[in-house]
This record gives structure tokens, sequence and C-alpha cells, in this order.
């Protein structure tokens, strides 16, 4: 895995990561046990193009960001540690918040898969999809997926947007995406998220505390996060307005974190309002 020279990642986190955290016999067994080019082809869409935000930075260092094949096997080793107190107790604390009993899911950003993974075990009936640019974290989402005999389908597509058809899922969830990329593409795919929501469908958020991120500067120079800090500037509930969800609450998670839930209100009907107001004319004589 190629990571540059000069920054506080490389000179202090990496060591730490690859010398003492990571079993790095076990990640080696895991790399020489599958042809991943020819496991990632599988995902590769044909003339499919990244955006520049994407391919021209090197996300927590790594030399081609998550286009690379490295950075998708060392994710879950290393995320494990970065989601304090712990990875399972924030996910489950996230999956707690989701109201409604969906009957298809779409995970945008799904990486590789531990959320989507989690979504299937909570609604084993659900139809649940999962979309990523990177078609080597999609290969390790879905090898996990497969292993654990979850019936989860995982597709290259940019979450922005998707092919799918309005109005056809009932939970939509983004998880640790949106400090990953710039507010507008934050916006957008919030916007789409809301177009592929069936009326009183869920949106579910969960990421790094924009509140507390604020306050602790070093939280956003650590992990070579290109668009944390105007992330950090910005309000993922004001998004969510802006992209027309209703009922929109952040909460809190282990101070780091945050989960925001939202709801795909029923359509605002100008016709209905206006006749209304005619019948109020009316009977106001
Ligand atoms: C930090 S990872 C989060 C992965 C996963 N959701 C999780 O909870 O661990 C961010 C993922 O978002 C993907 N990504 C970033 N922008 C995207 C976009 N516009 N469309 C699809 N995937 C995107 C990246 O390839 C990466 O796998």
């Amino acid at each position: 895995m190629a990571v540059r020279k000069d920054t506080i990642f490389e000179r202090f986190l990496a060591p730490i990561f690859q010398n003492f955290l990571i079993d790095r016999e076990a990640l080696t067994r895991y790399y020489k046990s599958r042809d991943w080019e020819q496991v990632s082809d599988r995902f590769r869409q044909p003339n499919f193009t990244y955006p520049d935000y994407y391919q021209s930075h090197n996300f927590h260092g790594v030399e081609g960001g998550y286009l690379s094949l490295g950075a998708a096997l060392s994710y879950d080793p290393i995320t494990q540690y970065v989601l304090p107190p712990n990875e399972v107790w924030v996910r489950q604390e996230a999956l707690d918040r989701i109201r409604c009993h969906p009957r298809r899911i779409l995970d945008l950003g799904c990486g590789t898969g531990t959320m989507t993974r989690l979504l299937k075990q909570k609604f084993p009936q659900a139809e649940v999809i999962g979309i990523d640019f990177s078609p080597y974290m999609l290969a390790v989402a879905d090898d996990k997926a497969k292993s654990d005999g979850l019936a989860i389908e995982f597709l290259q597509g940019n979450a922005e947007s998707t092919s799918f058809a309005a109005n056809s899922f009932d939970l939509v969830t983004a998880a640790l995406l949106f400090h990953e990329t710039p507010p507008t593409v934050a916006l957008n795919i919030l916007r789409e998220g809301f177009r592929l929501l069936k009326t009183g469908g869920e949106a579910l958020i969960f990421d790094g505390n924009q509140a507390t991120l604020r306050q602790t500067e070093w939280l956003t120079e650590i992990f070579e996060e290109p668009y944390i800090k105007a992330y950090a500037q910005g309000s993922i509930d004001a998004w969510m307005g802006a992209a027309g969800f209703g009922d929109v609450l952040t909460e809190e998670v282990w101070w780091v974190h945050q989960v925001t839930r939202g709801v795909k209100p029923l359509p605002y009907h100008s016709e209905l309002a206006t006749l209304t107001d005619r019948q109020y004319g009316l009977a106001m004589g």
C-alpha cells in the first residue's frame, strides 16, 4: 500500500496501524486467498467515470484512495479502531434509530458492506442493495456477505445519481459517507435519496459529529480526509431540510458520532391548497 510521506497519518498513525493494530499475517492470507482483480472486475461497469473529488485525493493517505486494493483490504481492520468506543456498538446505535419496517433498502457508499450486512441481518425479509464507486470495496463487501450467507446485491454506482426508479425504496442509508465528499455532493446524494424513497420512507445518515469536529480541529487533521473540514462546518440537518426531508433529527452518539434520521413527507399539493383557500373564501361569503 503506497502512502504519502509527509503527513501526520504517515508519520504517526500508519506505523501504529501497520506494526501493532493490524494482524498483518491474517491480512496477507486474505489478500492471497482470492484473485482480487478478477473478483473486482465483476463489479466494474463499462465506461464508468469517477468524479474529480473522488479520484484526485489520497483518502487516509492511501495513494489511489478507494480505487486501490490496499484501501479495500485494510478498511475493516483499520475502521474497527477509528469508531470509538466500539465499532459494533456505534453502528448498532445508528440501526436502533430506524423506525420503519422496510421491504427495500439502499445503502449508499456501502464500502466493504459492514452496515449493509447489519441492515440485512436486522431486516432479513428485505431486499438490500449496496452501491459504491470502488470495485475493490464492492469485491470485499460481496465476499463478506457471501461468507455470512447473506443475500445482498452490490453494484457499482454513483450515489449522486443512481439508475433506480423514483419512489422505489423504503429506507435509504449512508454510513461514514458525507465526511468524505464535498458538501455540494452530500446535498446531491441526499436529493437522490429523497427521489428514491417512497412517501413516508426514511433516510438514516451515520457519520462524524459535526459539532464535535468543529470544536476539535486536531480530529479533522489526523486521518487525511480531504473534505472533513468542510463537512465539519456544515449541517446534515440543514442539508436534509434542503433536500426536502421532514421530521429531521440529529442525535449525538458517543460524542464523536452522529445519527440523522429524516422522513420523506407527503407531497405538498398546491392545487389542494388553492382549493382549500377557495373553499375558505366561499365559507367566508
Ligand atoms: C468511509 S467509506 C464508508 C463505507 C461504509 N458505508 C461503512 O459504513 O463503512 C466511504 C465510501 O463511500 C464511497 N463513495 C464516495 N463517494 C461516493 C459516491 N458519490 N457514490 C458512491 N460511493 C461513494 C467510497 O468509495 C467509500 O467506499
